[in-house]
């Protein structure tokens, strides 16, 4: 039975109590919602515990408020390794999924003529990242070919390209920015693991929505943010290592007081957690609001999340894709929540903000973001609509009707 006193979800039964989530969220009262894709809303215990910190900081101090409040630091490292089915010492703090990602591309010691293997819709920072890494380095970056079928990349064209280049690295994208694209993470783990390739996994737009085991993915590296389906603060992400990567002895290029001791004038040791992917200073109510962002999300639990969450943004995608001059952009078999359209007879900017006149929020995604999805798609820019588990269908009804009320004004 559900609990009629609880916002969360019982195990027996995928329900969730929308009016009391929706009583723990502010924002709901003031905007329709439907960036969770760049940032969720923050429920309340999150918004609190950071409000409570700082307090605490201006009170006693910095150092001395981070002390007193060590045991709910450890706490985001417990509840993200509970999320992800990890390990506490094979969590890092880091500011952002992007800060995640390129202290992970660092740790690898990249040698002229390696391969990174990548897919066509990665996340556009990854991708300047790994051109970065070309320039500098000399890697060669392959992109595996889509699958015709539109379901994203053609695994056993990637399995092809695994075999024929060894690559240094494969590193996928589970959600690109771009498009609700959900990509067979696991399946490319699989063969990651019989090949024993190292597998970095970017899960920024997945983590929140899905449930996420790092185990059943297979990957060494995986990264992601706390602000958006987990409905954390800004300015806040983290890395998870695998033990065996920590065994193998990698660490970021730089590694501070942190992540290692120095042990004598000319040396230094790695501390043997995922520690030493982090640095020294921490914005401490961040990190406090995480834990209790992902602590929130495991109650609400990721199975109600994961049903509710893609569900709403079907009902939304179906009917945009019914309005003329309305043309939908997600690909594959079950999109997740990131709904993707095009729209005749408006600009980017000018569609947005008579979005945002209506209090909706959404998000607008350039050619710039996705060079070869949008190429494919024929398309300059399109509006991205990412509800949450939050949203009501009444929202999504009037959604679809503001978009129709503007493709009609616009023909
Ligand atoms: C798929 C994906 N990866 C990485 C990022 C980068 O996250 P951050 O802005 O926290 O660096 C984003 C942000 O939108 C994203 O959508």
């Amino acid at each position: 039975m559900k609990n009629k006193n609880s916002a969360f979800a019982s195990s027996s039964e995928l329900l969730l109590d929308l009016d009391a989530l929706r009583a723990d969220t502010p924002g709901c009262e003031a905007v329709v919602h439907f960036n969770n894709a760049g940032c969720g809303l923050m429920a309340r215990p999150v918004l609190q515990t950071m409000l409570d910190h700082l307090t605490l900081e201006a009170a006693i101090g910095g150092y001395e408020a981070s002390a007193a409040r060590a045991g709910e630091v450890a706490d985001f490292y417990a509840s993200l390794a509970e999320l992800l089915g990890a390990r506490a010492g094979n969590i890092a703090f880091a500011a952002s999924a992007t800060h995640a990602y390129t202290k992970a591309l660092s740790a690898i010691d990249f040698r002229p003529g390696d391969v990174i293997l990548t897919t066509r819709n990665d996340f556009i920072s990854n991708q300047i990242a790994f051109l970065a890494l070309r320039k500098r380095h000399g890697v060669r970056v392959v992109h595996a070919p889509d699958h015709p079928d539109g379901s994203g990349v053609d695994v056993d064209a990637m399995v092809a390209l695994m075999r024929a280049h060894r690559p240094r690295l494969v590193a996928v994208t589970h959600v690109p920015t771009n498009s609700g694209l959900v990509q067979p993470v696991a399946e490319i783990g699989r063969h990651c693991r019989e090949l024993d390739l190292l597998y970095l996994v970017d899960a920024c737009q997945s983590v929140g929505q899905y449930p996420i085991d790092v185990e059943e993915i297979g990957c060494d590296l995986l990264t992601a943010t706390c602000r958006k389906f987990l409905r954390g603060p800004r300015g806040s992400g983290f890395l998870y290592v695998s033990d065996r990567v920590l065994q193998a002895g990698y660490e970021p290029l730089f590694i501070d007081m942190h992540g290692a001791r120095w042990t004598a004038p000319g040396y230094y040791r790695p501390v043997d957690t995922a520690a030493r992917f982090e640095e020294w200073e921490f914005p401490y109510a961040t990190v406090l609001g995480c834990a209790a962002a992902v602590r929130y999300a495991l109650r609400v639990g990721l199975e109600p999340v994961a049903q509710r969450t893609p569900a709403l943004a079907g009902r939304l995608r179906e009917q945009l894709a019914a309005i003329p001059g309305v043309r939908t952009l997600d690909r594959g078999p079950a999109p997740a929540a990131l709904v993707t359209f095009a729209i005749d007879g408006w600009e980017a900017e000018p569609f947005k903000a008579a979005m945002d006149a209506r209090s909706i929020n959404s998000a607008l995604s350039y050619r710039e973001f996705a060079q070869f999805d949008f190429s494919d798609k024929e398309i300059e820019w399109c509006l991205r609509l990412s509800p949450h588990y939050y949203n009501t269908e009444d929202e999504v009804d009037a959604v679809a009707g503001a978009v129709a009320e503007l493709a009609r004004s616009a023909r």
